[in-house]
């Protein structure tokens, strides 16, 4: 690991309108792709949903990750609320630091206060980082399979 970040000016608070440039930034860091429209429409969805489920981390004034999940019930024959961990992101230069884990440890920290007693997530099978980074908060390979087809 790098210097932690943790213990200098890392704060994760939810999400707000008037960080969705700050997270197209580092999305488009961590993917190449500029996606402003996406962004100002999800943000907008978490937003309508839980806040405290949408986080971003902000160092030194600066928001440098971000973890978004949405509490849901009953898909997929599940008969229990769960969180839905849907996107993570930490800026390049600021991974390693703990940002990550900061992110999901809040997340999880309001969910056990909500009752939630399940979080789930998909991670492609080739994504080594997100896979060990969901592997490190205690997340296991579980028994569904997804199933996709092109239309
Ligand atoms: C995966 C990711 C979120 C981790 O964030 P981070 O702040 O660097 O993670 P942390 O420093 O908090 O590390 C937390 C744990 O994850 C594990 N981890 C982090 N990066 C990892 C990697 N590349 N490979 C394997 N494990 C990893 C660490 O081992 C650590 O475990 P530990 O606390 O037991 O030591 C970050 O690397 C990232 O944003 N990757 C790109 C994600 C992406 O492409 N998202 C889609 C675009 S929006």
């Amino acid at each position: 690991m790098d210097a932690p970040a943790t213990g200098t000016g890392l704060i994760v608070r939810p999400v707000c309108e008037m960080d969705t440039a700050a997270i197209e930034a580092i999305d488009e860091r961590l993917l190449g792709r500029y996606r402003p429209h996406h962004w100002e429409t999800r943000v907008r969805y978490y937003l309508s949903r839980d806040p405290e489920a949408a986080l971003v981390a902000e160092l030194d004034g600066e928001v440098v990750g971000f973890l978004f999940a949405d509490i849901r019930g009953w898909e997929f024959g599940l008969d229990e609320p769960t969180a839905w961990i849907e996107v993570v992101g930490v800026h390049p230069d600021q991974q390693h630091r703990g940002i990550g884990r900061r992110l999901a440890e809040q997340l999880l920290e309001h969910c056990r206060a909500q009752g939630v007693r399940y979080v789930r997530t998909m991670v492609h099978q080739d994504d080594h980082a997100i896979a060990g980074f969901m592997r490190s908060l205690g997340l296991e390979p579980a028994p569904w399979t997804a199933y996709a087809r092109e239309l």
